[in-house]
């Protein structure tokens, strides 16, 4: 089975994610729901609407895009592990553009990753070279770097394979793939025996173009 991750980013009002998610679930899902696992990480404010529906199909989870290095307490306006159990299944941390926009550090990363498998949440870490750090009991990690994200510049698959050997040489993790990942280049690293599966970030937040993206994966 392997993963298409859908990221909002930064996108969508509650009713927007509502709209999303009702045009998306009318799509034909016969083939993709034996082939893929779908997962939608999209902000704080859109997850319960998100999960109400993914709730209604086994092929598809949803996911936070970040979650507290902080424990449940006194911190106004952090959205801690704790509060997001029962709610997520997986959780995004250390994405590219926490680490260079919010200065996440390898000791960010582990302390969230902690306490995500705490509340039953998998984190799925997010490293961009061997230098990024991978916790303890982590089983999946997303490969992106921020030179390949939004901008059509996906990396070709031998590029991600000579990164993949130095991440990840025993191929212990169950190895993603983000940046720039659209209809037009997803079978190239969906058909890859290395590669479990991809994030796909820009071409997510139309919902017509995600299905058109995961369809364009089926083999
Ligand atoms: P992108 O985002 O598809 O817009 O490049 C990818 C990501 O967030 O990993």
């Amino acid at each position: 089975m392997k993963y298409v991750i859908a990221n909002w980013k930064a996108h969508k009002t509650v009713g927007e994610a509502k709209e999303w998610m009702k045009v998306f679930t009318q799509n034909d899902f016969s083939e993709i729901k034996d082939q893929f696992h779908v997962i939608i990480a999209s902000p704080f404010h859109t997850l319960t609407t998100v999960k109400e529906v993914t709730d209604q199909y086994t092929f598809m989870s949803v996911a936070a895009q970040n979650l507290s290095h902080l424990p449940t307490g006194a911190y106004t306006g952090e959205v801690t592990a704790q509060m997001l159990y029962g709610l997520v299944d997986y959780s995004l941390i250390g994405h590219s553009e926490r680490r260079s926009l919010f200065h996440e550090t390898n000791e960010d990363v582990a302390q969230k990753a902690k306490l995500a498998k705490t509340f039953g949440i998998e984190p799925i870490i997010c490293v961009r070279t061997a230098e990024d750090t991978i916790p303890v009991h982590t089983k999946f990690i997303l490969y992106e770097e921020l030179s390949s994200i939004g901008n059509g510049r996906n990396q070709p698959l031998d590029q991600i394979l000579r990164s993949q050997k130095s991440i990840d040489p025993q191929h212990k993790y169950t190895f993603l793939y983000g940046g720039s990942v659209d209809d037009s280049n997803i079978q190239e690293y969906m058909g890859s025996d290395s590669i479990s599966g991809v994030v796909v970030g820009t071409a997510s937040v139309d919902q017509h173009d995600f299905y058109a993206t995961i369809k364009s994966a089926l083999i």
